[in-house]
């Protein structure tokens, strides 16, 4: 936590856009051994639905992040690629899936306590363009989000942040209107690519449609682009491997007046 100028408490949050694969991870560790000190953060949640070879998560990832300074990892439509964590995700204290995948058990959201703060995180996906296996699998955001709030708010929450990892950008944004004066910051995820549309909305919630990708560069989000090209040029299905180029490291810093419970700032990070 700050102090401003003006004697007034800012408490400062860090969102991290995707982490994908081994380069992903290192950039983390790299960055968040940096910015957790300089910029004072009170509170850091990392999105780690990538972090094991650009396809889900295991223990290991999700420890490691947890080691560099993540307060919690929320995750995405990636949770399916490893059947042998299905049992887990619940296990893992502070890893979040998504509220409305109804197919999968685990937390759809959490309460953690710091510093007499206490921060409410909810997870929840898309169903536009989500495909058609997964869309059986995935109950209405929008209704899933109203319940999630409930819960978080009869357990007292002074902020609530809401990763929503989905794919269409108008989706991303009527949930930010849905949700703007109920929460403090809808964030999306999912695209890989940073959205340059950051702002406060009318009623007080930070918005951004998407916090962009920690992975590798030159790669197409994070898939080595040599067979992202013939996936897409010759239709042929090959299988997912990860870019092992240097990394990016996309985030969201936001600026809390502790006093108002209202966000004052949304910077991008893209470093
Ligand atoms: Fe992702
Ligand atoms: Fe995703």
């Amino acid at each position: 936590m700050l102090i401003n100028k003006d004697g007034e408490f800012i408490l400062k949050i860090l969102i991290v856009g995707d982490v994908v694969g081994k380069t992903g991870l290192d950039k983390l560790k790299l960055k968040l051994n940096s910015i957790l000190e300089k910029e004072n953060i009170d509170f850091c949640i990392v999105n780690g639905e990538n972090s094991a070879s650009g396809r889900g998560i295991r223990t290991q990832e999700y420890e490691k992040i947890i080691e560099y300074g993540a307060d919690c990892v929320t995750m995405g439509n990636h949770l399916y690629y490893r059947k042998e964590m299905a049992e887990i995700y619940q296990k893992l204290p502070k890893l979040l899936i998504p509220a409305n995948i109804t197919n999968l058990s685990g937390k759809g959201s959490i309460v953690i306590e710091k510093n007499n703060v206490r921060y409410g995180v909810i997870n929840l996906i898309g169903f536009a363009e989500m495909g058609e296996q997964m869309q059986k699998n995935i109950s209405n955001p929008f209704k899933e989000a109203d319940e999630q709030i409930n819960k978080l708010k009869e357990q007292n929450v002074d902020y609530i942040f809401v990763d929503f990892h989905a794919e269409a950008t108008a989706e991303k944004i009527a949930m930010g209107y849905y949700l703007d004066g109920r929460v403090t910051c809808m964030f999306g995820t999912h695209t890989h690519v940073q959205s340059a549309d950051e702002t406060i909305l009318k009623n007080g919630t930070a918005y951004i449609t998407d916090v962009g990708m920690t992975g590798p560069i030159d790669s197409v989000i994070g898939l080595k682009k040599e067979i992202a090209l013939r996936r897409f040029v010759n239709n042929e299905y090959l299988r997912y491997e990860c870019s092992e180029n240097m990394a990016k490291f996309n985030a969201i810093l936001l600026d809390i007046d502790e006093t108002s419970k209202k966000v004052t700032s949304i910077t991008r990070i893209n470093e």
